[in-house]
């Protein structure tokens, strides 16, 4: 009875107010309301008395305080509030439940890496509900700037997922805020963690919380990609990783992607195609466009460019990159230069003039892939982004997108074909030949300067030393010939010099005599790591300790020092990562760890292995493990 009298108050943030939707005060029911905060009473028999809380689909997301007020003041408990995709008035409603499975509630998943020829699946574990994840996700709400300036705007901004996914995408990286993580390209990793070595957000959260925020060194793309994902799922937003190969990096914003060489071939330009990039899309309703663009909205929480002042990007609907509309928030010119800009190649002649190389439209934007839905398939979400590559539709979207940034036309087609061929076994370790191809089709004889390089280079484009060369070859192609030139890459070149990427990138530079031509061709290659093998030994069963036998040969003709194996599952290795040094491993021989660890949860678990050593590093592995009661 006494309970029925009161009004119960619900409050969020530091300075709750009714008129910004962080205060309520309401009076208990009999039954919950679909438009408002609610409260009715299930009254077991007993001085118990239980008490059931609505909220509306559009009240800000947190943690919220809940007080009953019969005159006298008693806070009876706290909860916080997530977005529902389960809900179907809630911005980031999702219908089919497959879908939430897997961009809500699924703690593991895929990152695809590589190049567009091959292109391979790392694990990674989001772990999005181990101990702890919550409370750090609301902290880096908390820890944002536009909640030092106005908390209680920024605690009512939290109803909006596009805002908060905004927020996300800034605190991610650690580029003019307290957030998460700094990224590091150079190379040199030392006073940190490389980038290659991380496997799961957890590590990268909990160490940011437990050091007073701050920032983690180091991350790349994936690194912030994922751990965007983890916050997001956190908090109820559905998302996914996506990866696009051959990302453009645009300097200049003019969807023109233009390369410029010198007469040696040395890359002297500041934009960069990166071999791969990786970002995040977010599902959510967008009311503050017009009709048509809820779904999937691309954020990218890498620091590249600066938006509103701030490093984030996005989020942008798909369908706005699609049809080239690049007027839409947030950041769609950016997002559109990265899947679809034009690449457009010059030689700087040795006298300042510019020549153009035969540019073309298809390097860029191939290949956007994601994990599927309940499997571990590649997803090719590119028809999402873009018209098919050389439609109609395709040349009309950029046409219009270019238009909006006004440029010119390209130039026309080489006369000599140029292109580069490789075998299909690149395995680290091994030596094995590239193939320059110079196909004739004009009607005349040529003689040609031939200069094929090949070069390690690390994902996002950047060059690092030569492992091996053919300069200034002069040959001869007769009319209607096709000639081929080898090119041997060996163990000894690249291997002390190799990033844990495993990229090489070959270039081919044919200049024909007469008329003076450039041709060039350009190929990025990716070297085979060997596998981690996992068995598990024994049933796998909750709160029984489960072994596993994980085993890699060493593939290289030299000894592996300093080998370590990490292994990390959500719902398997409670929230922890068990390491072991299995020291020296010699050519050709097995490094070996039996690991034991005691499942926590029922239901599909994933067991992720990563091997490091001086020589190889970055080797995933990983085992969907059914964890049965
Ligand atoms: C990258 O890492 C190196 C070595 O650990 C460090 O000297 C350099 O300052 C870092 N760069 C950035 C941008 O933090
Ligand atoms: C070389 O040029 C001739 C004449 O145009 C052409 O018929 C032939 O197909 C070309 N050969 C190759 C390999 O492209």
């Amino acid at each position: 009875k006494k309970v029925h009298n009161s009004n119960l108050c619900l409050s969020t943030g530091p300075l709750p107010k009714e008129q910004s939707g962080t205060k309520s005060t309401f009076s208990l029911t009999d039954s919950a309301s679909k438009t408002a905060w609610s409260a009715s009473t299930t009254s077991p028999p007993g001085n118990v008395v239980s008490l059931s809380v609505s909220s509306p689909p559009d009240v800000p997301i947190g943690l919220y305080s809940l007080t009953l007020d019969q005159g006298q003041k008693v806070k009876l408990g706290e909860f916080v509030l997530l977005f529902n995709p389960w809900c179907a008035k809630d911005a980031v409603y999702m219908e089919e439940e497959r879908d939430r499975q897997e961009y809500v509630l699924s703690q593991a998943g895929l990152i695809y890496k590589g190049t567009t020829k091959r292109i391979k699946a790392s694990p990674w574990t989001f772990g999005q509900f181990e101990p702890g994840m919550l409370d750090i996700c609301l902290k880096l709400l908390d820890e944002n700037p536009k909640y030092s300036s106005d908390a209680d705007a920024d605690c009512s901004g939290r109803r909006n997922p596009v805002y908060v996914t905004r927020v996300i995408s800034a605190m991610i990286n650690s580029n003019d805020d307290k957030g998460v993580l700094v990224g590091n390209w150079s190379g040199d990793y030392d006073d940190g963690v490389r980038p290659s070595h991380w496997t799961d957000s957890v590590a990268i959260l909990h160490q940011w919380a437990d050091n007073c925020c701050q920032r983690v060194r180091y991350g790349q793309c994936w690194v912030f990609a994922a751990v965007a994902c983890t916050v997001s799922r956190a908090l109820g937003i559905p998302c996914r990783v996506v990866t696009n190969f051959g990302s453009a990096h645009d300097t200049n914003s003019n969807l023109l992607i233009e390369f410029l060489y010198d007469e040696d071939g040395n890359d002297i330009s500041d934009d960069s195609v990166w071999n791969f990039h990786v970002w995040v899309d977010n599902w959510m309703a967008r009311p503050d466009l017009d009709a048509g663009y809820d779904g999937w909205q691309a954020s990218d929480p890498t620091p590249q460019e600066k938006s509103e002042g701030v490093f984030c990007c996005g989020p942008v609907p798909l369908k706005a990159i699609k049809e080239g509309e690049l007027n839409l928030k947030y950041d769609a010119p950016f997002v559109f230069a990265e899947v679809n800009a034009d690449v457009v190649e010059y030689v700087k002649l040795t006298n300042g003039r510019m020549v153009k190389m035969g540019g073309s439209s298809m390097d860029v934007g191939h290949f956007i892939s994601t994990k599927a839905v309940g499997s571990d398939e590649r997803h090719d979400i590119t028809h999402l982004y873009k018209h098919p590559e050389g439609s109609l539709q395709e040349r009309e979207v950029y046409e219009r997108a270019k238009h909006h940034n006004d440029l010119q036309q390209k130039g026309q087609e080489p006369g000599l074909k140029v292109k580069i061929k490789v075998s299909p076994d690149m395995d680290i370790g091994a030596d094995f030949d590239v193939f320059a191809v110079i196909a004739n089709n004009t009607e005349a004889d040529k003689t040609c300067r031939v200069m094929f390089y090949a070069r390690i280079v690390s994902y996002d484009g950047k060059p690092g030393a030569n492992c091996g060369f053919i300069e200034d070859l002069t040959m001869e192609v007769p009319t209607g010939k096709e000639k081929r030139l080898p090119l041997r890459l060996e163990y000894v070149d690249y291997g002390d010099t190799i990033k844990s990427d495993r990229l090489i990138q070959l270039v081919l530079i044919v200049i024909e005599s007469s008329p003076r031509e450039f041709h060039k061709a350009k190929r990025t290659i990716v070297l085979e790591n060997p596998d981690i093998a996992i068995k598990l030994l024994g049933e796998p069963r909750v709160n029984q300790k489960l072994s596993a036998q994980i085993s890699l040969e060493n593939p290289l003709p030299e000894p592996l020092q300093n080998c370590f194996f990490s292994v990390m599952g959500a719902g398997l290795t409670d929230g922890k990562i068990l390491i072991q040094n299995v020291g020296t491993v010699g050519p050709k021989q097995e490094a070996k760890y039996t690991v034991e660890f005691t499942p926590t949860s029922i239901g599909s678990r994933t067991l992720t292995v990563d091997f490091d050593s001086d020589k190889l590093s970055n080797i995933k592995g990983y085992l969907n493990i059914e964890i049965k009661e």
